[in-house]
């Protein structure tokens, strides 16, 4: 414990390089150097949750409201599965209603007959009962992932509105695992009221909770809202806030050499280099975005979100240069399944 807080809180730039090495290293010694492609799908920013620091709230009234036809959808996992992505996470604001759950059941069945199961499917669909995610899971998704997004119980009160629960998120963190999913988690960081033990209790969290992938990046404000313009003490500049995210993902790479972190794209909206950065600190995923451009604008959960103009070619084009330029290797045509979760399944045989 007071080794990670001791790493989340170098100072001296000889020293965080150091880190950074240390996590590259044992990154490639447990999973080599691949870094794996996931093409990530935004397919509709219609949410009945109200997160305080996302900028699709529901209340949030002036986003235009968009849902991806299914066949839109399906085109996009099309276009990951021929570039070689070997994954593909759907994600969408929360809901719950018929409509929705069948949608999404009738993609996953549909991507997985046109692809004959070759193309990992994570889904990022927020809270649902244990019987939607089972069901989801018999259409043959393969991931999910739900942020924590703080493990600190209060704090976690303190960024959302009463009626969203800590305990239920818990509850379908565990409930994904029993059905046999691989499970990601994550946080923010730099959040109003947070300190630097929250994050060390995180990394312990994920530990403790056995979690096989995980996406965190660092909080940015959305001026529409309720969390725009509080107070934050962790951090004192942007620059500050990208290393100390840096620092959390090579921190949890020393701490879990087998799981799959991603290098997310909110790094990249506060450094140009963001995402190498993060590989070069022991990530070893990248997302691109192939949404269509049609609708990026209107998923904005942070000011300032990188790639809103661009075509899912760029994005990909752009991705492996980048990749490149950390000296790994992308992994073309690979589902990247986590050591974690290989392992358990090996252990339950
Ligand atoms: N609705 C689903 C959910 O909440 O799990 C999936 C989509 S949600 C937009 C995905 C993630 O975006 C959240 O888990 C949260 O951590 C992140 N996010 C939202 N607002 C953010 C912000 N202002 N800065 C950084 N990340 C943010
Ligand atoms: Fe909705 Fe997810 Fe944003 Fe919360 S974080 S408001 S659940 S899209
Ligand atoms: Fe979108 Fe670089 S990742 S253009």
């Amino acid at each position: 414990m007071d080794h990670i807080k001791n790493i989340l809180l170098e100072s001296d730039a000889n020293q965080i390089r150091h880190i950074f090495h240390q996590a590259k290293d044992i990154k490639q010694n447990t999973l080599g150097h691949d870094v794996y492609l996931r093409g990530l799908v935004e397919l509709s920013n219609i949410c009945t949750k109200d997160c305080y620091y996302c900028g699709i709230r529901r209340s949030n009234t002036s986003v235009k409201r968009y849902l991806m036809a299914e066949d839109e959808i399906i085109s996009s996992a099309m276009f990951a599965f021929e570039k070689g992505f070997g994954s593909i996470v759907l994600q969408s604001g929360e809901r719950s209603d018929t409509k929705f759950l069948h949608l999404i059941e009738t993609v996953v069945e549909k991507i997985n007959y046109l692809t004959s199961r070759q193309l990992r499917i994570t889904l990022s669909l927020g809270e649902q009962s244990k019987d939607t995610y089972q069901r989801w899971f018999d259409a043959g998704a393969d991931r999910y992932l739900l942020r924590i997004e703080t493990s600190n119980e209060s704090l976690y009160n303190k960024i959302h509105p009463a009626n969203h629960c800590y305990n239920e998120r818990i509850n379908c963190l565990t409930a994904l695992k029993m059905i046999g999913y691989q499970v990601g988690t994550g946080v923010m960081i730099g959040l109003p009221y947070q300190t630097i033990n929250d994050l060390v209790n995180d990394i312990l969290f994920f530990k403790e909770m056995d979690i096989d992938m995980l996406g965190m990046g660092p909080f940015i404000e959305h001026s529409q809202t309720p969390l725009f313009g509080q107070p934050i003490d962790i951090v004192n500049s942007r620059l500050h806030l990208f290393e100390l995210s840096l620092k959390m993902i090579a921190a949890t790479r020393i701490v879990l050499p087998n799981i799959n972190i991603a290098a997310t794209t909110a790094l990249q909206a506060l450094d140009p280099l963001g995402r190498e950065k993060g590989i070069n600190a022991g990530a070893n995923v990248i997302m691109p975005n192939i949404s269509s451009p049609i609708y990026r604008k209107d998923y904005l959960l942070y000011e300032e979100k990188p790639c809103i103009n661009d075509l899912a070619d760029d994005c990909f084009d752009c991705v492996i240069k980048r990749i490149e330029l950390t000296g790994e290797k992308v992994a073309m045509f690979s589902n990247g399944d986590s050591l974690n979760f290989v392992n358990r399944q090996r252990r339950k045989t």
